[in-house]
């Protein structure tokens, strides 16, 4: 089974809800096996028991929650060791235009510094899927497809 993480943060619940549900659409490929944690629950050392990484982050002045970076910087202990695996984010801020894109931006640079392997998006939302707030219904489906995607390339590659 090629084995992916959904980790986030998340103070209020609404990155929480799409963590869910890149993670269910994730698991509805067949030869994926999905974890979901809270970043609080994942040590550096966990990253590297999987072959794809999905991180989500509220939006915090334009950027990933501090607990996020931390998660990340702490990583470097295993720089290399991420190499290869696939990539992607998520994101929810508190309005339009809140700085969704450059806090998923942030997240991709950092996977990319590790060598992962980060798929764009034609049509949606090309970086990763966004929320105002909770997830809403396009949102929701923004993160199936982030789930699918990710998990399609995790088993093509891993599995
Ligand atoms: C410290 C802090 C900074 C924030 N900065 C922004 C921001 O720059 N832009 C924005 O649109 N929302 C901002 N917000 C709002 C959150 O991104 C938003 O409420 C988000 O949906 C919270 O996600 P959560 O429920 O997963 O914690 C901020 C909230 C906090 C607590």
């Amino acid at each position: 089974m090629a084995k992916i993480l959904v980790t986030y943060y998340s103070r209020t619940g609404n990155t929480a809800q799409m963590a869910d549900l890149v993670a269910q659409a994730a698991a509805s490929v067949e030869g994926a096996e999905v974890v979901t944690r809270p970043v609080e629950e994942i040590t550096p050392q966990d990253l590297l028991a999987y072959d794809g990484l999905i991180m989500g982050s509220p939006v915090y002045y334009g950027l990933p929650a501090a607990e996020l970076k931390k998660l990340l910087d702490d990583s470097v202990q295993f720089h290399g060791q991420l190499a290869g695996k696939v990539g992607g984010a998520f994101a929810s801020s508190g309005g339009l235009a809140g700085g969704n894109e450059t806090t998923i931006l942030a997240i991709l640079q950092m996977l990319l510094v590790h060598g992962m392997i980060v798929k764009g998006e034609a049509s949606g939302d090309h970086y990763g899927p966004v929320a105002v707030g909770a997830p809403d219904g396009r949102s929701a489906g923004e993160c199936e497809k982030l789930g699918r995607n990710v998990a399609a390339l995790v088993v093509a590659l891993f599995g």
